[in-house]
């Protein structure tokens, strides 16, 4: 079976190197997705324990389209009978880009059409109900080339269900657990995000040191495909389970704001990582640490969402101050203003860009 996997913008090779790591060979990168293949048990091994990719999607098929007819023949053409039962609800969603077919509500419909019309002819009925699960059908076209998947996900991947609730400007789950691979952390290094939030960076950190895989605690959109075998979820998330490591050591997550204290405090219960992090009030730019070879990871406020511009420049003084300090410790800090090395008072031994949901990021690497 074929899988593609949509990422945020600059966390594909993660996303790859994930998958490898879970043992499976042929992967594939494009630009914000990943394409792999497997047996019917990826489908819930990836979906169980990734934790940089959005969600996971079985491609049904591709072609090559360049006119509604192109859609609907290659679309009807497709083994649906094998994938959808008589019952099932299939709503179409997808995307157009750099193709002669843009019109996304018009695809949507046709690919809908097709999909009738071959289910019309398989299962010899002529109005569907769809009152049974939910197999989600999702298009991408790009340059001409369609293609069809369905969603294994459901919710995206990025809700593990630690993070009911989250301070004004969380950063997506998918990201932080980036921003932790790409740090280089190790759990045996001190790790600390003085601007903690809602807890996400120190909880994906300590589930990943731990060996948590993120989707452990929740249900996927597949689990009720027909085409996959019912028992794949239950043994892939025992397999999972008997990954999990206990490992000693501790994160240090602080905030200013004794609100995002009591999130982190809850959230990181929620994740089953609470013994592994140390939460505490603190103002990020009184950080300071005698041990050396640390790995501090942030995402301070942009001035955008949260606070106003000015402020955030401030802070970036203070925070070059506090940080630069530190004995042989690896900065890392991501946020959306782009004059931070600036303010910071040093230029980046690396930068890359990121996409935190639809917002350019730059993640500034430092060894101080
Ligand atoms: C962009 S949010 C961090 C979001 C967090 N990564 C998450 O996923 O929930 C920035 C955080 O910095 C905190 N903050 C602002 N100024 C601070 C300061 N001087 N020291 C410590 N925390 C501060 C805010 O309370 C807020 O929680």
């Amino acid at each position: 079976m074929e899988f593609v996997v949509p990422t945020l913008f600059g966390l594909e090779a993660l996303t790859a190197k994930e998958l490898r790591f879970m043992g499976y060979e042929n992967v594939t990168v494009t630009d914000g997705r990943v394409l792999f293949s497997g047996d019917a048990s990826a489908a819930a091994r990836a979906n169980i324990r990734l934790r940089t990719g959005e969600r996971v999607l079985f491609k049904v098929g591709s072609f090559h389209a360049e006119t509604f007819d192109d859609l609907f023949e290659g679309t009807k053409a497709l083994p649906w009978r094998d994938f959808l039962p008589k019952d099932a609800q299939f709503p179409v969603k997808g995307g157009s880009v750099r193709s002669k077919l843009f019109s996304v509500s018009d695809c949507q419909a046709i690919i809908k059409k097709a999909i009738v019309e071959s289910m019309k002819k398989e299962y010899k009925i002529d109005w569907f109900q769809e009152t049974g699960d939910l197999y989600q059908v999702q298009f991408a076209i790009m340059k001409d080339e369609v293609t069809i998947m369905l969603d294994l996900s459901g919710t995206g991947l990025r809700k593990r269900g630690y993070r009911p609730a989250s301070n004004d400007a969380p950063l997506r789950e998918t990201i932080a657990a980036g921003l932790v691979m790409l740090s280089g952390w190790r759990a045996t290094e001190v790790l600390a995000d003085p601007f903690c939030g809602s807890g996400t960076i120190p909880i994906e950190a300590a589930m990943w040191a731990r060996h948590i895989a993120p989707g452990l605690s929740r249900s996927f959109a597949g689990e009720h495909h027909a085409y996959l075998p019912k028992e794949i979820w239950e043994e892939e998330k025992e397999r999972a389970k008997a990954d999990i490591r206990d490992v000693d050591f501790v994160i240090f997550a602080s905030d200013l704001d004794k609100n995002c204290v009591s999130l982190t405090d809850k959230n990181s219960t929620l994740a089953g990582v609470r013994e592994n992090i140390r939460i505490t009030k603190r103002d990020a730019t009184e950080f300071f640490s005698k041990t050396p070879g640390g790995c501090l990871i942030c995402n301070p406020p942009y001035g955008e969402r949260m606070g106003d511009k000015k402020e955030a420049e401030e802070l970036y003084r203070g925070m070059g101050k506090a940080f630069l300090q530190l004995p042989e410790w690896r900065i890392n800090v991501i946020t959306a203003h782009e004059g931070f090395e600036r303010f910071f008072g040093k230029k980046s031994d690396k930068k890359r860009k990121l996409y935190n949901g639809m917002l350019k990021c730059y993640l500034y690497q430092y060894r101080t």
